[in-house]
């Protein structure tokens, strides 16, 4: 993705309408979609409807309405660059927007595949016996992982993630057990033995998987996403890596573009030095917190 014309994004807000059809029902609200996922798992998110107008602040608290009734987080994700002026709209109705990079790869900038001190690369095999105990662990280095954000000094961080700033294994084992269903890792299963979604974890001989991050395509385009470290294991390499890795076995599986979100610039940075530029900015919105 050297050049973010109107083609590509176009090619993703297909992507985004795709993604979750195959694992969620569908709702037209107004001028956004819901997906509501089917069984356990994470929700999904409510995005404008393709081909359709800028949502409306009553289109949004419409949507609201709905996703509170179905138990599910009242979040909304678009691509600026597609829907600008859902930003405004989205303020007005009391979101608060995250605006975050949105990266491509260049594929003649990824960088070649190095070893990682203290750790190997390894894809999950759906059809591996040990795959409940991977993704229990996977899910609690992210869980953990995004507690504890990178490149902020304990004073910048909250309450939570100064708990957990320098949570590594024994952290991950005490809440690996508590996360994941026999369902859920069904569904899991489903979808990595599909073929569009792909684990890999960094593994240590001695400390278990201390790094996680996933890839998800439809059709020719793929996001890659959930990339988590546990802060223990920080600055060895292992989130640049993991999306390398991701990054090459989407390649040459025929994948033509490949774009990521990062949480903010920092991160944003980290994925540059992998080899993506950036191409846009993606929001990410949500209730505004009530002041106390
Ligand atoms: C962002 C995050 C995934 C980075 O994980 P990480 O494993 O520490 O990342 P890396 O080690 O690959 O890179 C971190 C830094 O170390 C540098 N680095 C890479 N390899 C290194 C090595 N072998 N030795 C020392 N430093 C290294 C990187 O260049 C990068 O530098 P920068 O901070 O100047 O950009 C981690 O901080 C995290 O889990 N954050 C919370 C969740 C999150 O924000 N995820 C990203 C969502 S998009």
């Amino acid at each position: 993705m050297a050049r973010a014309d109107s083609d590509h994004f176009d090619r993703l807000e297909q992507f985004y309408d795709a993604l979750p059809r195959p694992w969620a029902r569908v709702e037209e609200i107004g001028s956004l979609v819901l997906f509501v996922r089917e069984g356990e798992g994470w929700p999904y998110y409510a995005r404008p409807r393709r081909g359709a107008p800028t949502p409306s602040a009553a289109d949004l608290t419409a949507c609201r309405a709905r996703q509170r009734e179905l138990g599910l987080p009242e979040t909304f994700e678009w691509v600026h660059e597609t829907t600008p002026d859902l930003l405004a709209v989205a303020r007005s109705a009391g979101l608060d927007v995250l605006l975050a990079p949105l990266l491509g790869l260049d594929p003649q900038a990824l960088v070649p595949d190095l070893p990682v001190p203290g750790a190997a690369i390894r894809v999950l095999d759906p059809a591996d016996p040990g795959l409940h105990a991977d993704l229990a662990a996977s899910r609690a280095v992210a869980r953990l992982g995004f507690a504890a954000p990178a490149h902020r000094s304990p004073v910048e961080m909250t309450e939570k993630s100064l708990v957990v700033s320098g949570a590594g294994p024994s952290e991950r084992d005490a809440a690996a057990d508590l996360v994941l269903s026999d369902e859920a890792v069904g569904g899991l299963r489903a979808m990595l033995a599909g073929g569009d979604y792909e684990t890999a974890v960094a593994e240590s001989p001695e400390e278990g998987i201390l790094a996680t991050g996933t890839s998800q395509r439809a059709g020719d385009v793929a996001e890659i996403a959930g990339v988590a470290t546990l802060p223990s294991a920080r600055g060895r390499g292992y989130a640049s890596q993991l999306t390398a890795t991701l990054a090459r076995n989407l390649i040459s599986r025929g994948v033509e573009l490949i774009f990521l979100s990062a949480g903010d610039d920092d991160v944003a940075r980290l994925y540059t030095k992998v080899g993506f530029r950036r191409v846009g900015t993606a929001c990410i919105a949500e209730p505004a917190a009530v002041p106390l």
